[in-house]
């Protein structure tokens, strides 16, 4: 996705080898313009799947995803990351493993909005390891939902997330792929343009 891609090397910061700054227009600040464009893209690369359901993570998974949801016309469902004081009841839960923080964080999402009739997009705003996503997985199959794919604004191509799921035969589509972002520079991953 060539704006989204344009604004990765305009905005974005890598700050270490492994670490991309994007708070500019994703992770803190928001674009909303090109959060609609994320969001078209999505629901192209997903159109005729019969999508019900976007399932994604708070909080930065929210703005992509809510667009993609309007464009869609499905409700976006965020797990939540900490324990609410008016969600107790019918909780579906999961854990991610925290790499940077070592540590085992629970999710949730309330039971009544995902079923076994649903048909569900997960959307996230990374992939780097993929532990998030497994989780949002596995929230998916306790609801016995279908899972239609998994659609990602930008992955790390250099770390493992993307491979395992792909091999474990989910369809994947992220927008921007990054090989590398070594000695500061940022480069993609080769590849046709959809
Ligand atoms: P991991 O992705 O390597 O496993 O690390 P970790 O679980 O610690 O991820 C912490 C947060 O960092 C996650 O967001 C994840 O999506 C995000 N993340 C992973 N790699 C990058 C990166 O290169 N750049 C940026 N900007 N974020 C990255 P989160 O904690 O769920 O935060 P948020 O959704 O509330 O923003
Ligand atoms: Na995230
Ligand atoms: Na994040």
């Amino acid at each position: 996705m060539d704006i989204l891609k344009e604004k990765i090397l305009t905005e974005g910061i890598a700050l270490s080898e492994t670490v991309l700054k994007v708070d500019n227009f994703l992770n803190h600040q928001v674009d909303p313009s090109l959060m609609h464009e994320i969001g078209r893209e999505f629901q192209n690369r997903f159109e005729e799947k019969g999508i019900t359901k976007i399932l994604t993570l708070e909080s930065s998974g929210i703005a992509p995803s809510v667009m993609a949801g309007l464009l869609m016309g499905v409700p976006v469902i965020f797990a939540r990351k900490r324990q609410s004081l008016t969600l107790t009841d019918g909780l579906l839960t999961s854990e991610v493993y925290s790499y940077t923080k070592q540590e085992i964080n629970k999710v949730c999402v309330a039971h009544k909005f995902i079923g076994e009739d649903d048909t569900v997009l997960i959307i996230d705003d990374f992939l780097a390891n993929g532990k998030a996503a497994e989780a949002l997985i596995h929230l998916a199959d306790q609801a016995g939902a279908e899972i239609a794919g998994i659609g990602i604004v930008i992955e790390k191509a250099f770390q493992e997330g993307g491979s395992a799921l792909r091999e474990k035969g989910y369809h994947v589509e992220s927008l921007a792929r990054i090989a590398n972002l070594e000695a500061g520079k940022i480069e993609f991953v080769k590849e046709k343009e959809h």
